[in-house]
């Protein structure tokens, strides 16, 4: 399949206050968010023309960009705005929706108090994060060599676009094994999340979870949690070592990209996504659609 690329598109792409024509929203080599990785984004998705948890997401925006020591400079009803405006310039109800923040090319040393912080946003059809015709069945996972950081060596509770170069070279070496993903320990081995999605077990009826200290408590993952909750399911937020794994019967993963997607393999360990995972992935079907 030939692959689309992203710089030359059509559509429109909200570039520092305004929208710009798609192939316009360009930045400058000497960019600080592109050498020092003083950058942040979302991830979020519209559904029906409305984005969920949208006003969520642009608060975790601004919180990441805070995180990392710069603001951005817009307000959460603004950021709200523009990124309604961009999924309505892009005709496209049902999309994945991208925020990005940067400081720009003023100042080019690891010091950049005075760069200027620009802001992006772009949004564009993307209806599956795994191959559609898998997915059902359960993804398979690897066991990444990477762990997700101390929070005392990183800012993990931003979504920071520096924390993800551990997770694209895990997913990479995962791809290359033929596995979907990986799922990462953290630093002192407990189990913690996928490269890009929260991780969820079940075992006896109840949903087990890693507690989310040292990577991004996502807002799928809290979606989730509410509706397991609702529905009456026991939910353990605790930690969890590998050596658990075969005790569990289901696993599936959360996220905005992944929406709920259930797991078959990590590593050796097999599962059978089951009752739990499919009454979550209508749940969460039902929830993310507009309501009348
Ligand atoms: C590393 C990582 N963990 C977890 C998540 C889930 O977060 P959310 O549900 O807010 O999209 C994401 C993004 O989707 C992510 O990139």
């Amino acid at each position: 399949m030939a692959l689309l690329p992203f710089d030359d598109r059509d559509g429109f792409i909200w570039f520092d206050g305004k929208l710009v024509p798609w192939r316009d929203a360009k930045l400058h080599v000497l960019s600080h968010g592109l050498h020092y990785a003083s950058c942040v984004f979302e991830g979020e998705r519209a559904y029906g023309g409305e984005i969920f948890k949208c006003t969520e997401h642009s608060q975790r925006f601004k919180t990441s960009a805070e995180l990392l020591d710069f603001v951005v400079p817009y307000s959460i009803e603004e950021l709200d705005a523009a990124k309604r405006e961009v999924v309505k310039a892009n005709g496209k109800p049902d999309s994945y929706v991208r925020p990005v923040a940067w400081r720009g090319s003023e100042m080019m040393a690891v010091a950049a108090q005075n760069a200027t912080i620009h802001v992006a946003i772009a949004s564009w059809e993307w209806p599956s994060m795994f191959d559609p015709a898998t997915r059902m069945k359960g993804i398979r996972l690897d066991i990444a060599e990477f762990r997700r950081p101390d929070p005392k060596t990183a800012p993990c509770r931003s979504k920071a676009a520096g924390l993800y170069m551990i997770c694209t070279i895990s997913k990479h070496k995962a791809e290359r094994k033929g596995y979907a993903d990986a799922l990462m320990l953290d630093w002192q081995g407990r189990v913690a999340e996928c490269t890009g999605a929260n991780v969820f077990f079940t075992r006896d009826g109840a949903l087990h979870t890693p507690i989310a200290d040292c990577f991004l408590d996502g807002i799928t993952r809290r979606t989730v949690i509410d509706l397991a909750k609702k529905r009456g399911i026991d939910v353990q937020e605790r930690r969890i070592m590998p050596d658990e794994l075969p005790s569990f019967n289901e696993c599936f993963i959360c996220g905005t990209g992944a929406e709920v997607t259930p797991v078959a393999e990590i590593g050796p360990n097999r599962f059978t996504p089951g009752n739990i995972s499919r009454t979550l992935i209508e749940e969460y079907a039902t929830a993310v659609r507009p309501h009348a």
